[in-house]
């Protein structure tokens, strides 16, 4: 006679983040939720200590300084942006708004995991289309679409995987699918990729389509990942829809406040895109020469794996964590070989290759 949630709810695995401590260490070098290493804009923070006068104030619910500074930096509607507290509220929002029970959303077979959740949160399924050595396969996506099915997804580039879709191939994915189906575009590492030929944003198909959501986020290259500030942009029926159901103040004001000093940093933001750039080949060649196959990245992370004679790469994590190193294993995403590893300062590289190559080499020996 307890209080009981709708079916299904108890059937949901909860989010496991990157882990964030190791024992014994106060400040452990965090190489596993593809945070920037950089930190973030000093003009960021400054407006964010300059917003602590505000803090008995409710956050602008229409967000109305930073909807005004994205419009203007990217040239968009500013009636067709949706904000909230990181993109993972779009994908709620969005859910929602498009599922009804026992409708389905389909996605990749290696997706990020708060996609899933916000669909089986609003009674929807969820169909996950087999890849391709790692790489979204559209022709898989498509044949797994029904009449059930409201909503697409893809990252791109893609979490776990680092891995990116040609613009032509999201155009396939897109002419695909009827039009009543929303195709969402996660963005989140769409800054790392900016500068990739053939790859596009597709904000383009947000202004053009009616059915293609992107969504953006303040957590990865601008370094805000605390603050939760993710936005989308949307046809207009859809940004009404969204902004009918998202929370009222889930971008606070001193997150809005920095978002939008952030916004206006261009250096940093080409500072952390040129930083990845230079350190990720790095990052990736030293995990291959220990033995690791890594997969193409166009994201702030490499992703590895470690068929490794002795020890499993649950092993290899907790190993690393054993020395105040963490980084990702890939169980909860059904990659139980493989580690994700965030791109960090060319001496955390360093650290860390150092410490694997260690524990690899004595694990050998043993
Ligand atoms: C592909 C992808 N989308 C979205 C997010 C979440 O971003 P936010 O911090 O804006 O909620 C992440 C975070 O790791 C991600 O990897």
């Amino acid at each position: 006679m307890s209080p009981q949630p709708k079916p299904g709810i108890l059937d949901i695995a909860s989010y496991t983040p990157g882990k964030a401590k190791a024992p014994g260490f106060a400040a452990p070098l965090k190489l596993s939720a593809n945070e920037n290493c950089l930190g973030c804009s000093e003009a960021a923070r400054a407006a964010y200590l300059a917003a602590a006068s505000e803090l008995h104030l409710y956050p602008d619910a229409n967000t109305s300084r930073l909807r005004a500074a994205i419009a203007e930096k990217f040239a968009l509607d500013p009636q067709r942006l949706v904000f909230g507290a990181g993109s993972d509220e779009i994908f709620a929002i969005a859910a929602q708004a498009y599922l009804s029970e026992g409708d389905n959303i389909v996605q990749p077979q290696y997706a990020f995991a708060a996609w899933a959740i916000a669909a089986r949160a609003a009674g929807g399924l969820v169909k996950s289309a087999p890849e391709a050595d790692y790489t979204v396969d559209v022709d898989a996506m498509l044949s797994l679409v029904d009449e059930r099915t409201r909503l697409v997804f893809i990252a791109n580039p893609a979490n776990p995987t680092g891995t990116w879709l040609h613009f032509t191939e999201i155009e396939r994915l897109h002419a695909g699918l009827p039009p009543h189906i929303l195709l969402v575009l996660d963005g989140a590492y769409a800054e790392c990729a900016a500068g990739v030929a053939g790859f596009l944003d597709g904000m383009d198909w947000a202004e053009n389509k009616n059915n293609v959501l992107v969504t953006r986020t303040f957590s990865k290259m601008y370094g805000l990942a605390s603050l939760r500030i993710g936005w989308a942009y949307a046809p207009r029926p859809v940004a009404e829809a969204l902004s009918r159901i998202r929370l009222p103040f889930s971008v606070p004001r001193a997150g809005e406040a920095a978002a939008v000093a952030a916004l206006a940093d261009d250096a940093f933001l080409q500072l952390s895109v040129a930083h990845v750039a230079e350190q990720r080949p790095r990052l990736a060649q030293a995990l291959a020469a220990l033995g690791a196959r890594t997969l193409p990245s166009a994201a702030n992370f490499v992703t590895a794996q470690f068929p490794h004679a002795v020890l499993t790469a649950a092993d290899i994590e907790a190993r690393l964590a054993q020395r105040g190193i963490l980084v990702r294993h890939l169980k909860t995403y059904a990659m139980p070989d493989w580690l994700r590893v965030s791109v960090g300062r060319e001496a955390e590289i360093d650290a860390l290759i150092g410490a694997l190559t260690d524990i690899l080499e004595s694990a050998d020996r043993a």
